[in-house]
């Protein structure tokens, strides 16, 4: 399968960021069930063997069911060092445990112990009770929770704003256009 042109542009973003952990770092935009918007951030977690990309989160937090009502989500990436934004616009589908076992466990296994952690506190969003349990990791060993899931987006436009040149470079790419590169004013 050849990767759209974008991929490499993105990768040449994420180079020029180097190993500062904000470089995977990205704003996802929902759609709340009563029409109005939700955003956050998540962590980029990859691309999927069919060029989708993976984001992690909680079955427990607000995202999964706000998705399930309207999966059209866009999410904003941006790039310090490299001045540059992304734009990425798609469809997303929840993948759990039960469907892909394999997959959630490869996700599982490459967090770090730290990072399983937040799969191991009380439902994001409730009142807070200092009982927990609040972990501070959760081992290599020990089975993937119950409440991970895989956030698996179809993207099919992606835009770019590059603010290193003059005029600023602003393009997109629609999978409908073939992926095809269109210059916009910026
Ligand atoms: C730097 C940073 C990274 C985050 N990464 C994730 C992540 O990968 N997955 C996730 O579900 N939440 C992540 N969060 C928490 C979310 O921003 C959000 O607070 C949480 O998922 C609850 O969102 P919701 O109520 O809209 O579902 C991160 C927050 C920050 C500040």
């Amino acid at each position: 399968m050849s990767l759209p042109p974008w991929r490499a542009v993105v990768r040449g973003a994420r180079q020029r960021e180097g190993r500062s952990p904000g470089a995977t770092w990205l704003q996802l935009a929902t759609a709340a069930s009563d029409g109005t918007p939700r955003v956050r951030t998540l962590v980029f977690r990859g691309w999927s063997a069919a060029g989708e990309l993976e984001l992690l989160t909680d079955v427990r937090s607000d995202k999964p069911s706000e998705l399930l009502s309207q999966p059209r989500v866009e999410l904003c990436w941006l790039f310090r060092k490299a001045r540059e934004q992304f734009r990425l616009r798609g469809t997303a589908v929840l993948v759990s445990a039960e469907q892909e076992p394999e997959t959630l466990l490869d996700h599982w296994q490459r967090l770090s112990p730290s990072g399983r952690m937040v799969w191991a506190w009380p439902s994001p969003g409730e009142p807070f009770h200092s009982q927990g349990p609040w972990p501070q990791e959760v081992s290599d060993d020990e089975p993937i929770s119950a409440h991970l899931l895989i956030m698996r987006i179809a993207l099919d436009r992606v835009e770019q704003l590059d603010l290193k040149p003059h005029p600023h470079l602003r393009r997109c790419w629609t999978v409908q256009d073939g992926w095809s590169e269109q210059r916009l004013n910026p």
